[in-house]
């Protein structure tokens, strides 16, 4: 297997591991055994992988522990920990947004959940229209000042919500957001490729990118049909908003470029991810060491200017 490399999130010294690894929908949540969440993040681990993504509202809380109890038996200084707030945690009305609130009781939720002093690196999961962005600013810059974050970052904003962020960071001198997690994949290009990249190269952003096999798609084992006990099985409207006949045309016309390279289509899909501009790290999902070992292969992969451009026309970049 090749050697893991590391990235900066953009202009800033920390590094995390090209491929990297997160628990949305698996630990805590389709994975309820906790002696297996450990065997997979210890195996990511051992394989170089240093940045672990979570989130409070994963499995309400249960990915945090979960994945808390692993992490917490690798040394932390070799980690590099992301949770994130935003979302909904209950029915209160303040138990949600960005809110100073809100972020202040959900980091500390968070930290407690986790087994841990500090977070790498806090996301807003989603732009909180409600709550003025200056508010969320300033609220993450305190928490970077009492060391609870040393980054903060968000996820899903657009290029002109992120710009805003940074206009208020510089009239106040706060901490901005240093690293975007937005979705991007072979299937979704759109949003990253015409409206985001372009402000976080400006302003000096890291990229960790989420959804890289838009949920198993890119894999191929949708080509015919749902197989049981897979993520689109299991999640309905996850299913029926990805599971659409062109969308497996296009995976099934991409098996000729990854058969020229050697490789499997999910290799080739993440070694596509990790190999555009501006990603810092690609975040992987996995609910086996099998699947992690697959995907970790993608590192060996070597992207021809033929197979991207074969790619090209499989997957446009407006879509
Ligand atoms: N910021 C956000 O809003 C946001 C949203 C979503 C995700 N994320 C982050 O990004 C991470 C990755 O996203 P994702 O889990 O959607 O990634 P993904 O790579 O698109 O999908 C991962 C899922 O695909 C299947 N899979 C993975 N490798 C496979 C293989 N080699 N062979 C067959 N099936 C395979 C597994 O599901 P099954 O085995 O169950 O089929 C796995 O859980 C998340 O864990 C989370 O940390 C962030």
């Amino acid at each position: 297997m090749s050697a893991m490399t590391y990235r900066p999130l953009g202009r800033c010294g920390t590094k995390v591991s090209t491929l990297s690894l997160g628990g949305w929908t698996t630990f805590g949540g389709s994975i309820t055994d906790d002696a297996l969440t450990r065997t997979i993040l210890h195996a990511a681990f051992e394989a170089g992988i240093n940045f672990f993504d979570i989130a409070d509202v994963y499995a309400r809380g249960a990915a945090e522990t979960s994945m808390g109890k692993a992490l917490a038996e690798l040394p932390r200084r070799h980690l590099v920990i992301s949770s994130k707030c935003y979302w909904p945690m209950s029915e209160d009305v303040n138990d949600r947004g960005l809110s100073r609130k809100h972020i202040f009781e959900s980091v500390h939720d968070s930290l407690r959940r986790i087994g841990t002093d500090y977070l790498d690196i806090l996301f807003c999961h989603r732009y909180d229209a409600e709550t003025p962005v200056e508010e969320t600013v300033r609220a993450m810059d305190d928490l970077v000042r009492q060391g609870k974050v040393l980054y903060w970052g968000t996820s899903e904003w657009t290029g002109a919500q992120l710009d805003s962020a940074h206009e208020v960071a510089r009239t106040y001198g706060a901490y901005g957001p240093q690293v975007e997690q937005p979705q991007y994949s072979l299937l979704v290009r759109e949003k990253v490729e015409s409206d985001v990249r372009p402000v976080l190269a400006a302003r000096g952003m890291g990229m960790v990118v989420w959804s890289p096999l838009a949920s198993g798609l890119l894999t191929g084992k949708y080509d015919d049909g749902v197989p049981p006990d897979s993520r689109l099985a299991r999640i309905d409207w996850l299913r029926e908003s990805l599971l659409r006949d062109e969308q497996v045309t296009r995976v099934k016309a991409m098996r000729a470029v990854a058969d020229d390279l050697r490789c499997s289509r999910t290799q080739l899909a993440l070694a596509w991810a990790a190999a555009q501009p501006g990603v810092s790290s690609v975040i992987l999902g996995a609910t086996s060491v099998a699947q992690l070992e697959e995907n970790l292969g993608a590192l060996a992969v070597e992207l021809t200017p033929a197979a991207t451009k074969a790619l090209d026309g499989v997957f446009p970049a407006t879509s």
